[in-house]
């Protein structure tokens, strides 16, 4: 009936839509070895093919089914192919996708007030990925800094702490001091410092030059391998940041929007920071909405043509947006993070030393770290993905465990299981 293996896919692909998802047309190896051919070798990811994904978990062209313990770096926090979050895209799709900041929609309004009313901020200005709106933050620093403090043209300071990660724009990786991210591309961005994490003493030393506009900081690193500052630092940073009057921006990138039991990590510390900046999760993985949070003195310092994006604010997103913050509200989803994270921490307590030196995390942002003496984290990842847990490494030693916040006792348990018995035989 079918002339070529393109026919056949042809046919599926029209007839079939959801048949396509399970018929295995190239194995995994031919769909890595075709990426590798022909996409940049910007990423060294883990060998596993995926075509599709529901909830906390997804599958690969063989058919083998994985918990997702990665979550699309943190972005698909509301669980694969929700179907809210396809209902509205698909709705919106059929109305307004894209036009531009050039005019008014009548949905981009309904975001902003969505947001701001949520974590009860003035304002917000959209965007698209994290980094562009790390990127925001750092310029709405510099012009509070000029226009507001009076720091003289050109000489605003940005603090940042070290093992920082926000993208990897060249302002990004003029921050960072992993040398994989910056080094051969300089020269690097004038004006940004970085400080040890963790450390008030060094923040407060910092905060003495007058030029400093902001410090930048995650309230728990991700990149860095989920380290958790000590309880209390939060609360000096905010202490430290009114006292020099300095503008605390809290990168919520990755640790925002129920990941960690709250909606943003702050609020564990009750504390309020003069930005916020979002992405990832803030539309379910499902399209780049990312956005930077402020009230109007700060805000209204950036005027028309100071800063823009082609993309920022489209009514596709910000529809997708609305219901990603709908979704994670009304499925009580930092709640169930809250929880499911004490149970997850349990059980990786309980592996073997040997192999998992430390747990660390908050919520449903964990990781462990392995004893790289015994055994090298990429071979535990390896292991684990054999047995049916995808992870990713960071730092060479950490594995990051962050499944959808959607995740249930039962799915932490088996997870966990699995993870027990790779490690324990290993
Ligand atoms: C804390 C933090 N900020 C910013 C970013 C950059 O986000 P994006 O990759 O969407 O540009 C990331 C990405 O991992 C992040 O973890």
């Amino acid at each position: 009936m079918f002339k070529s293996a393109n026919c056949l896919s042809n046919y599926i692909k029209k007839v079939h839509p959801i048949a396509r998802q399970s018929i295995r047309l190239i194995s995994s190896e031919d769909v890595i070895q075709r990426e590798l051919k022909y996409g940049a070798h910007n990423y060294d990811p883990v060998p596993v093919a995926l075509c599709r994904g529901k909830g906390v978990y997804v599958w690969d062209m063989e058919g083998k089914r994985y918990f997702d313990f990665l979550s699309g770096y943190s972005a698909t926090n509301q669980g694969h192919c929700h179907p809210r979050l396809i209902a509205a895209m698909m709705d919106q799709l059929n109305v307004l996708y894209h036009t531009s900041r050039a005019f008014h929609t009548d949905i981009l309004g309904q975001f902003a007030e969505k947001l701001c009313k949520l974590l009860k901020y003035d304002k917000m200005l959209p965007m698209n990925s994290g980094n562009e709106a790390g990127e925001v933050a750092c310029k709405l620093a510099r012009k509070w800094g000029y226009d507001i403090k009076g720091i003289p043209k050109n000489e605003a300071v940005v603090l940042f702490a070290n093992g920082n990660y926000w993208g990897r724009s060249l302002a990004a990786i003029s921050t960072s001091d992993d040398e994989d991210s910056y080094e051969g591309y300089g020269p690097f961005m004038p004006g940004f410092k970085s400080i040890p994490y963790d450390d008030v003493n060094a923040l407060e030393e910092a905060l003495k030059n007058p030029n400093v506009c902001a410090f930048m900081v995650e309230p728990i690193q991700g990149e860095a391998g989920v380290i958790v500052p000590q309880k209390g630092y939060l609360k000096k940073v905010r202490e430290l940041c009114t006292k020099y009057n300095v503008l605390w921006i809290s990168d919520e990138v990755q640790a925002g929007l129920g990941r960690t039991g709250k909606m943003l990590c702050v609020h564990h510390d009750d504390v309020r920071p003069d930005m916020v900046v979002l992405g990832k999760a803030l539309s379910g993985g499902l399209y780049p909405v990312s956005a930077v949070l402020a009230d109007d003195p700060i805000m209204l310092v950036m005027t028309p043509g100071s800063h823009g994006s082609t993309f920022g604010g489209n009514p596709l997103g910000c529809r997708v947006a609305i219901t990603a913050l709908d979704v994670l509200i009304e499925e009580n989803l930092p709640e169930n993070a809250l929880k499911m994270g004490e149970l997850m921490r349990s059980r990786l307590q309980a592996l073997p030393k040997r192999i998992v030196k430390e747990v660390r995390g908050k919520g449903l942002f964990n990781a462990i770290e392995i004893n790289t003496d015994v055994i090298s984290a990429w071979d535990v990842c390896l292991a684990l993905k054999k047995s049916g847990v995808l992870t990713k490494m960071t730092h060479n030693k950490n594995l990051r465990l962050s499944p959808a916040l959607v995740i249930d006792a039962d799915q932490v348990n088996e997870a966990m299981d699995l993870m027990e018995i790779t490690i324990k035989a290993l």
